[in-house]
């Protein structure tokens, strides 16, 4: 037996005791249970996993979405849950903050029981092979279950919706059905990572499961938004540049008719991927290669790994839809997290197609509004601040706390130009009514190689500015909060930190 398998059966064993533990509890306490998850489209995916299998258990819960599991909102909860008789879930969140769980939701005067299914670093751990992973596994058993026990990597091949679909398919094996939400939630955490956008590690376990019951379907596909009018899917593509036609739609639109494509359907729209055929597909695969080669000297091989990608689809959604591939499945929950309106995120990640789907739709075209607009204004005034090895901007009027990790990763992940690759970057939005700064440090993957993690940096640049808010998260995504008059301090913290971290690895 290989050391993957291995290590995914003993991941299920110890969701057996788990579960048991679970179990054991509600039946003793006759307790309801009460999910607290993050408001990404991980964490509402998480949320929605563990919903639909305790409902369909008949087990009463109730789900509460927070941005995040700061100190303050653990010592609410520790309040709110005392004699309460509920038995808690933490998912998508809780490993990065266990040892204050456990102080406040276990000791003289409180005795909460809880689990936390998550995917993050846990508290303390710098890195996947710190040495202390192992002793924190042995000591948080049967209540924390974290991909790092089983050497999985919880930033690239499991996500937090991931873990949940593990432990709801031990408590009932039906739940095998709820294994394209925990895909849509790893493709919010951006874990497509292997050849071709494929996943990999545990998520590819539960690639073979959704294909296996027939819910979900793989193709190779060119990597443009299969629901937009084609030439601005390609134009505004995050990974495909075709210099003088991108970020120009009609002189993209001009370029695809002179490949003798007929663009208008016949309702007078413009085709999008969707409305192609194979030889039209074709066409415009060679097109590209052709346009990129020549204009870029980039090699055909080089192109067609970017141009081509896995593209997965779930077979049970309308085609076209918000909700036939996952990455436009996970865009629209975020939206929904990032823009007050998680309950919908969370009903639609549940199977609600009518009113929660079509509200949240609504909002999707403001949500889009906002981020092209505070793109827009971080190039178009300079907003970008530099330091030797990081850059940073604070969103002011314009960027707040609800999506200022959704633009720093649209900043690192995307070909915007508007800033350097390969200098990590921490978006700064003040937080409404608190004298805080929300942080969202955000690294791209050749400096995550080159050893920059961020989730130990903001951890200790913390300790550095002697701060002691929890943060962290993983190596290229991290945050945590900062008192405004700490900032510079912190920021300078960052930079040598990350300065560190280059030079010693
Ligand atoms: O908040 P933001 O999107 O910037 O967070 C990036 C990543 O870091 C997320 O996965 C988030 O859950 C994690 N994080 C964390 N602890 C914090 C803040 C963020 O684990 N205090
Ligand atoms: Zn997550």
């Amino acid at each position: 037996m290989n050391k993957k398998t291995k290590n995914l059966e003993l991941l299920n064993s110890d969701l057996k005791k788990t579960k048991n533990w679970f179990i054991d509890h509600l039946q003793k306490l006759e307790s309801t249970v009460h999910i607290y998850t993050h408001l990404d489209a991980d964490g509402l995916s998480a949320g929605a996993i563990l919903g639909k299998a305790l409902y369909r258990d008949k087990i009463p819960f109730q789900i509460t979405v927070l941005k995040q599991l700061e100190r303050e909102e653990i010592i609410k909860i520790a309040e709110n849950s005392k004699d309460s008789k509920k038995f808690l879930i933490f998912a998508d969140f809780g490993s990065g903050q266990y040892l204050e769980l456990t102080e406040k939701l276990n000791n003289l005067d409180n005795n909460v029981p809880f689990i936390i299914l998550d995917h993050h670093l846990p508290q303390n751990v710098s890195d996947k092979n710190d040495s202390k992973i192992k002793e924190i596994y042995s000591n948080s058993r049967p209540w924390h279950i974290n991909p790092y026990f089983y050497e999985f990597d919880g930033s690239g091949e499991i996500s937090g919706a991931g873990m949940c679909y593990f432990f709801v398919k031990s408590l009932n094996q039906k739940n095998f059905d709820l294994s394209p939400i925990a895909l849509v939630g790893a493709t919010g955490d951006v874990q497509c990572r292997g050849p071709n956008n494929s996943f990999i590690g545990l998520n590819a376990v539960i690639l073979e499961h959704a294909t296996k019951a027939d819910l979900l379907e793989v193709s190779n596909d060119l990597n443009f938004s299969s629901i937009k009018p084609l030439n601005e899917a390609i134009s505004y593509s995050s990974e495909i540049t075709l210099p003088g036609l991108s970020d120009n739609t009609s002189k993209m639109l001009k370029f695809l008719k002179s490949l003798g494509i007929l663009m208008e359907t016949s309702q007078g729209d413009i085709k999008t991927l969707n409305d192609l055929n194979q030889e039209e597909k074709q066409k415009v695969s060679s097109a590209i290669i052709e346009y990129m080669s020549l204009k870029l000297d980039i090699e055909p091989s080089e192109i067609i790994e970017k141009l081509i990608v896995s593209k997965y689809v779930l077979k049970n959604e309308i085609v076209g839809s918000q909700l036939h591939d996952l990455n436009d499945f996970a865009y629209l929950l975020n939206s929904c997290g990032r823009s007050d309106n998680a309950s919908l995120g969370i009903a639609i990640a549940m199977g609600d197609r009518k009113i929660a789907y079509n509200k949240a739709k609504d909002h999707l075209l403001n949500y889009k509004k906002s981020l092209g607009q505070a793109l827009s204004w971080l190039k178009d005034e300079n907003k970008i601040q530099y330091k030797n090895n990081i850059q940073y901007f604070f969103g002011e009027n314009v960027i707040f706390e609800n999506i200022v990790g959704t633009i720093a990763s649209m900043l690192i992940f995307s070909k915007s130009g508007i800033i350097d690759i390969n200098k990590p970057i921490f978006g700064c939005a003040k937080r409404k009514d608190e004298e805080v700064f929300k942080i969202s440090g955000r690294a791209h993957k050749d400096i995550v190689e080159k050893g920059v993690n961020l989730s130990e940096a903001i951890r200790e640049a913390l300790e550095l500015s002697n701060l002691e808010a929890l943060g962290g998260g993983h190596p290229p995504a991290a945050g945590t909060k900062v008192p405004i008059n700490k900032i510079d301090v912190f920021l300078e913290n960052c930079d040598s930190v990350i300065e560190k971290q280059l030079r010693e690895n």
